[in-house]
């Protein structure tokens, strides 16, 4: 089971990639991203992007119900990414202190930071239906997409982390 997922996590880091290789488009890559992985992925609801602009959160490219635009840092799952510097993976969210439900049907989430220069720019949030729906390989097959993104921003031009943004968006 856990070689499936390892191998099923490698096929879609090719994919993204291929995909995201000859974008410098931050937006557009993360857009692409969130669609491969609602669509790859079992029992998964939402799939997508927060970025930190202004010191809080706010939505950005995703697949799923329409979701909350802005998180203070330190507030829910995705928050809690960014104020504890690390993945956090939530097995039941009604659990979780503070979390904030933005799919009803959401029961189990994961949240990994993604950063530029040691600085977090930004956190992928993945919410699924079921229970304890994502594991240590969830963990590391996520971890190597988060990787592919974050290799992006050392070949783009564009130096400064809001200008990784579109200027429409600051
Ligand atoms: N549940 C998240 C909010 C974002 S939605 O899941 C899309 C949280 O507690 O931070």
């Amino acid at each position: 089971m856990v070689e499936i997922k390892q191998q099923h996590y490698s096929e879609l880091a090719q994919q993204i990639e291929a995909i995201i290789a000859c974008e410098q488009d931050l937006v557009a890559n993360m857009a692409n991203i969130s669609a491969i992985l609602y669509w790859a992925l079992d029992n998964v609801n939402w799939a997508g992007f927060y970025l930190i602009k202004d010191e809080q959160l706010v939505l950005g490219p995703f697949h799923g119900q329409p979701a909350c635009i802005r998180i203070p840092i330190g507030k829910g799952v995705c928050g809690m990414a960014v104020s504890e510097n690390t993945i956090q993976m939530i097995d039941d969210v009604h659990q979780f202190s503070g979390h904030i439900a933005c799919d009803a049907a959401s029961n189990s989430e994961i949240v990994l930071p993604i950063r530029k220069d040691n600085q977090i720019i930004a956190v992928l949030d993945i919410d699924s239906s079921d229970i304890a729906r994502f594991d240590h390989a969830d963990k590391l097959g996520l971890s190597q997409i988060v990787d592919i993104l974050q290799t992006t921003f050392t070949t783009q031009k564009n130096s400064k982390i809001g200008e990784l943004f579109s200027e429409t968006y600051n």
